[in-house]
């Protein structure tokens, strides 16, 4: 359901389960960067009004991800640790060309935006099912789900503007393709 041509490797999982108080900063600052992935997209696309919409109601549900991940991490008696570079993104960056249509330039930054929630969504999967801590593993399974409708929503929004392209339209509605 995701398309994401290579699993993640198994022994992530337990590298993560012993590096806990590093991997929960990540990903709280993974939900921070979901967010401001939302906010650049308003800026970057304001007349595309529904994209606005959706956006508006992301960086609401991300921002309380990250406030979830951070009460989790006071619980544990952890601080927030500092914010990393994370390689992955920075590859997935390149992949993609620059310059083109304002159309191809917002096709591409959704069509980003949906492999990290895809990729974020496996992650979870993973957590979810082997941590040995099975309240964390429970956190997990629910943010997966969400990461799953991020995944099919940018998905279907960039599907929506590609076809739309054509007849100059600023996307209609969106439907769930
Ligand atoms: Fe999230
Ligand atoms: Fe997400």
């Amino acid at each position: 359901m995701l398309g994401l041509k290579l699993p993640s490797d198994p022994r992530w999982v337990n590298i993560a389960e012993k590096n806990l108080e590093d991997i929960l900063s990540d990903h709280a600052f993974c939900e921070q960067k979901a967010a401001s992935t939302a906010i650049s997209l308003i800026v970057s696309f304001p007349e595309y009004t529904e994209l606005v919409q959706e956006m508006i109601a992301l960086v609401e549900e991300e921002m309380s991800h990250f406030n979830m991940v951070h009460d989790i991490i006071l619980d544990r008696g952890f601080t927030l640790g500092r914010d990393r570079k994370d390689a992955y993104v920075s590859r997935l960056l390149q992949f993609f060309p620059k310059g083109g249509s304002r159309t191809t330039q917002l096709v591409h930054r959704l069509l980003y935006a949906a492999l990290i929630e895809a990729r974020s969504c496996e992650r979870f999967r993973l957590l979810s099912e082997h941590l040995e801590d099975k309240k964390l593993a429970k956190f997990y399974r629910t943010l997966m789900i969400s990461e799953a409708n991020h995944y099919t929503s940018f998905f279907g929004i960039c599907k929506t503007v590609w076809r739309s392209r054509r007849c100059g339209s600023k996307m209609g509605s969106f439907a769930r393709l």
